[in-house]
């Protein structure tokens, strides 16, 4: 059983690969990335790498040879990029007789209104199109997105949001990296939909949990979409990021990362990290970056 996964020198692509050699031989798994010395690493663990551009069909055709399972970790850039390489790798999928693709989405993509939504809805469409048996890892949002908040809260500033009560079923990657582990390890995934998410919380839930963590009060300040795009831009943020996190801002406000789900804990075996130990996570890590022992 070969067992490929794209975008392996990502953030989540390590640990997935982390996940994946606990759980298979490590000469079931092969990895496909467009920068070798990325992978340089994981060569050395003995794993296969194989060198693969999504923007270069013909690399992606010759690295899935023989391939039985692929992971795609969805790729990044605008949405016309990434609906492009996306499909590449469907169609060298397709070519090679992958047995089943394993595709990295969000959050029930077909009425989302993320500014991310419309990849993921064409790039589940494409695969559905191809006839390629499929998994799909609809992964709500990576609580280490939030690692800006946290910060801003440690230097003393509230939990700033325009998102109101919407929740978000925050997790950090490593969550979401061993539950793909687990589908590719595992079999009877063919066709499944798994919506991943943490127990949905709020921005004021954030604040509360920082409250515990760091044993003062933290506060959450709610503003209007235009004030938190000012105040992003004012604390350094580049313009059209500012608009991106507005733009999240407003989408969980409509509620589209409010996932209920116990499909995450399901695959992992195990309950999904909560945002108390994630926060607690993030606040260490900064701790120790400012005062390393
Ligand atoms: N749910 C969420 O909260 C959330 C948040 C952010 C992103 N995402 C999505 O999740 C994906 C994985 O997240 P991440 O944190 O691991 O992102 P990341 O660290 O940026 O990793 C992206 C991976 O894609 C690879 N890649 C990009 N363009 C490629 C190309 N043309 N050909 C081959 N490989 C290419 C990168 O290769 P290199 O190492 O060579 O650059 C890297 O391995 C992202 O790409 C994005 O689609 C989800």
């Amino acid at each position: 059983m070969k067992i490929l996964v794209t975008g392996a020198t990502g953030m989540l692509g390590v640990k997935v690969i982390d996940a994946l050699l606990e759980r298979v031989a490590v000469e079931d798994v092969v990895i496909s990335a467009r920068n070798l010395d990325k992978a340089a690493n994981l060569k050395q663990k003995g794993i296969d790498v194989r060198k693969a551009d999504y923007e270069d069909p013909a690399s992606l055709e010759q690295a899935f040879a023989g391939i039985d399972k692929l992971l795609l970790i969805s790729s990044q850039g605008d949405d016309e990029t990434r609906i492009r390489q996306h499909s590449n790798v469907i169609y060298a999928a397709e070519k090679c007789g992958v047995g089943l693709i394993i595709y990295t989405s969000i959050s029930k993509p077909q009425k989302s209104t993320l500014p991310v939504a419309e990849v993921h809805r064409q790039t589940e469409q494409h695969i559905r199109d191809s006839g390629i048996p499929f998994t799909f890892l609809r992964n709500n949002w990576y609580v280490e997105n939030e690692i800006g908040t946290v910060k801003n809260v440690l230097e003393g500033g509230p939990v700033l949001t325009s998102a109101e009560d919407g929740r978000v079923g925050w997790v950090p990657r490593v969550d979401y990296a061993e539950a793909a582990a687990a589908v590719l390890s595992s079999s009877g995934h063919e066709n499944n939909i798994y919506e991943l998410s943490g127990k949905p919380a709020s921005y004021a839930d954030m604040a509360r949990e920082l409250t515990n963590i760091l044993g003062r009060r933290v506060t959450v300040r709610n503003v209007n979409d235009r004030t938190y795009q000012e105040v992003l831009i004012a604390n350094g943020t580049p313009d059209i990021m500012a608009e991106f996190s507005v733009e999240i801002q407003q989408s969980i406000r409509r509620g589209d990362l409010d996932i209920e789900s116990d499909d995450l804990p399901k695959l992992l075996g195990r309950p999904a990290i909560t945002l108390k130990q994630s926060l607690t996570e993030i606040v260490n890590q900064f701790e120790f970056k400012n005062h390393p022992r």
